[in-house]
């Protein structure tokens, strides 16, 4: 039996990016692009940009749903816009994130839950937060065949525990830590991980130890690829905008603009304009009349 891996599948004359592709871009020095997407539009709009990976993160709970927190997202919410956001898509690796609840109970249920990313909603991988206490839930769920992303660092999920969305790992233990989390992750199989917002000295040394490719979101220029919420790099959610975050464009602003615009030419009948409208020749309407005027 040849041990070559098999060919990466692919469309048109591009590649479809796999989790194999992108080890082989880490040890290539080639650099990961990854952002967020929700729905069919942006999902279309990003993958002819040529990202490699497109994440369906439970960030949809506070950027598109308006929660407070991410603690909310169920499974079926996130299932609705992986659905959206694969039928956009067709060369970025797909990876639908495990909301809070869904992996944490039992191994078996985190199984159960991640395969529906891939039967139902079309990711091609699966993320979740947390080092040592998912162990056994990353092991079932690669155990099935199902790519498993880690997530260290920030984790949302964790927010009450964590006591606020702020940096981790600043001290000498909590790195040491971080790091042998990472080296677990790597030995249960994932095939990535995704270090949120520790310092950049710390994401460097623990990308160059680790044989998978990190994805760094506020961890600094040393990882293998970078992330972000694409609400964020779009200026479309304005509560808040955390210090990692580079606006690549002003939507919110924009799109206020435009919803003005609009009111304020409907109340001066500026629109719609004819070229808005649907002619009907002047014969059918002499005829319309006729019909209305014999009818009495
Ligand atoms: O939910 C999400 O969008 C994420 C990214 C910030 C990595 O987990």
């Amino acid at each position: 039996m040849s041990t070559q891996a098999p060919p990466a599948p692919t469309v048109g004359d591009r590649k479809k990016t796999t989790t194999l592709s992108l080890r082989r871009k880490k040890q290539g020095g080639q650099v990961i692009s990854m952002l967020t997407a929700y729905d069919y539009p942006t999902a279309l709009a990003m993958d002819q940009a040529g990202v490699d990976v497109i994440l369906v993160g439970d960030s949809l709970g506070m950027v598109v749903l308006g929660y407070p927190n991410t603690l909310s997202v169920t499974m079926e919410d996130m299932l609705h816009h992986c659905k959206a956001v694969a039928r956009g898509a067709q060369y970025a690796l797909l990876v639908g994130d495990m909301p809070f609840m869904s992996y944490q109970v039992t191994p078996q249920e985190a199984l159960r839950n991640a395969g529906r990313f891939l039967q139902e909603a079309g990711m091609d991988a699966v993320k979740l937060e947390g080092g040592s206490q998912r162990l056994e839930a990353i092991s079932a769920i690669i155990s099935a065949g199902i790519p498993v992303m880690g997530h260290l660092g920030l984790t949302p999920q964790s927010i009450h525990q964590l006591g606020g969305y702020r940096p981790q790992a600043r001290n000498g233990n909590a790195a040491q830590r971080l790091l042998e989390e990472a080296l677990m992750l790597q030995e249960a199989g994932c095939f990535s991980l995704v270090l949120e917002s520790i310092p950049s000295r710390l994401a460097e040394y623990i990308s160059k130890r680790l044989e998978i490719p990190t994805i760094g979101i506020g961890a600094g220029p040393g990882c293998d690829g970078q992330v972000l919420v694409t609400h964020d790099l779009l200026g479309l959610f304005e509560r808040f905008t955390p210090r990692f975050v580079k606006k690549y464009a002003h939507l919110h602003t924009e799109m206020a603009r435009a919803f003005s615009t609009y009111i304020a030419e409907v109340e001066a009948h500026a629109f719609p304009a004819q070229e808005h409208t649907v002619d009907m020749p002047d014969n059918e309407w002499q005829t319309f009349l006729e019909k209305i005027r014999d009818k009495g």
